[in-house]
């Protein structure tokens, strides 16, 4: 029986004890409200400006399991359609990405403008006798459609608050994290695999170093990366030491090991090879203090735009939810236009042995949500929450900068943080009452 939609959600989530229930992995009334209340209202990433320079230029993307068209029309201006005819619902779109001059409908040729507009319709004046109005029968547009530092991003609703105040400091932040390290575009092409499991444990995960040493045991064995087991005396200080969460508006967080002075100390010493220098962007660059700001200078951990867009190294992913227990992952990789072939491959080579199909990681991830999964659809199981209170009771929280973060061992304070506000979203009728009723980040005492 579906019982999801039940109860008030944040009943489903347990502060106190700090526990999830199981029911909202696998139930369909859940996952179905999301996609009204979380996915349709939220600014979800589209696509990165360098994958749409030029006028006509188009990526095709999701909001929720909805079809959108990010592209640029005639005048520049950034577009997101509904990939949906509105004659009969047909994609006026079939390709992943390209250049278009307009859409046009493959079941009775309806056609629009990059823009959206209707402008042309087979028959119009014979069989609808020119009495149709095409200014009202144009492709759904996005409420609000806006980019910051050339990541793309789109709502359907109009209500919804300007990007920037979505993202509010530590959004923007975490797009900062990537977005300051040089002159980027995405490398054309995005690695797209589907994996059994509910949306929100391949979310959760993202912030948690607790199973690398484990679940990533084979990869490690194979020599692929130094052990990241915390009490291995072959781990590097910089992981086995204290991780910063910093907790942001909507559900945004940052969660990972802290990037300390003497860390970064150590990394200069590291050879060329090791991934992690790349950290010494925010010690080398001009400014980057003045624009990370001293949280974010020292915030080294994942940081994940709610409600499912995470930013990792050179890489974006997304995890685009296909039904409760389907989340399809999408992969974009990042370079900086201004280095040397060669080093653009080695971010390419390095991002694909990572994550995505091919990836080392990814697969070890994969089979754990899969069956973490299936057991929140067991009658039994399901009477039976799931623990996050890892930390809990022990993390002082501290604010600067109007951000607030904690600096502590090894804790699942981002994941908890993430469920808060899920339960915000998901009970908040509009966005007017979701402004008012969040759940906003503590000021002081103890998480
Ligand atoms: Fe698109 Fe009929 S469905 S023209
Ligand atoms: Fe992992």
């Amino acid at each position: 029986m579906l019982r999801g939609a039940d109860k008030p959600f944040h009943d489903y989530v347990d502060v106190a004890r700090h526990t999830v229930d199981r029911i909202i992995f696998s139930d369909q009334a859940v996952y179905e409200m999301e996609l009204e209340r979380i996915f349709a209202r939220a600014w979800n990433f589209m696509c990165h400006e360098s994958q749409i320079p030029k006028a006509g230029d188009f990526f095709l993307s999701f909001i929720g399991e909805e079809s959108v068209i990010a592209t640029r029309d005639k005048k520049g201006e950034l577009q997101v359609l509904l990939n949906s005819c509105r004659h009969r619902g047909n994609a006026v779109c079939r390709a992943e990405a390209g250049n278009a001059r307009s859409f046009l409908c493959t079941y009775h040729g309806w056609t629009y403008g990059l823009d959206g507009q209707l402008i042309g319709v087979p028959g119009y004046k014979d069989f609808y006798h020119e009495q149709l109005d095409k200014s009202q029968w144009g492709l759904v547009k996005a409420g609000k459609v806006a980019s910051y530092k050339g990541f793309v991003f789109a709502t359907m609703d109009p209500e919804a608050p300007d990007l920037e105040e979505f993202l509010g400091p530590v959004g923007r932040l975490s797009i900062d994290l990537l977005a300051e390290r040089g002159d980027l575009m995405i490398v054309e092409g995005v690695q797209k695999n589907q994996i059994t499991c509910n949306w929100k444990l391949a979310v959760d995960n993202l912030f948690d170093f607790y199973h690398a040493s484990i679940s990533h045991a084979s990869a490690y064995m194979s020599g692929f990366r130094a052990i990241r087991n915390p009490n291995s005396p072959q781990t590097p200080d910089y992981v086995r030491s204290i991780f910063r969460v910093v907790m942001g508006e909507y559900g945004h967080a940052i969660g990972g090991p802290k990037v300390t002075s003497e860390a970064l100390d150590k990394l200069e010493n590291e050879p060329d090879t090791n991934p992690r220098k790349r950290d010494l962007w925010r010690r080398r660059k001009p400014g980057a203090r003045e624009i990370l700001g001293e949280v974010g200078m020292e915030a080294g951990g994942h940081p994940n735009i709610f409600p499912n867009m995470w930013l990792t190294g050179n890489q974006v992913c997304l995890r685009l939810p296909k039904g409760p227990e389907i989340t399809e992952i999408w992969w974009f990789t990042l370079v900086d236009k201004s280095v040397s072939d060669e080093q653009q491959e080695e971010v390419v080579h390095n991002a694909n042995h990572n994550f995505g199909p091919a990836g080392f990681l990814e697969q070890d991830d994969g089979e754990n949500w899969d069956q973490s999964t299936r057991a929140t659809r067991g009658s039994i199981a399901r009477r039976y929450p799931l623990n996050y209170e890892m930390g809990a009771g022990f993390a002082a929280v501290k604010r600067a900068e109007g951000i607030t973060y904690v600096d502590e061992l090894i804790n699942e304070h981002a994941q908890f943080w993430t469920y808060r506000a899920w339960a915000d979203w998901m009970d908040a009728e509009n966005w007017p009452a979701l402004k008012t009723a969040r759940t906003i980040p503590l000021t002081e005492g103890v998480l």
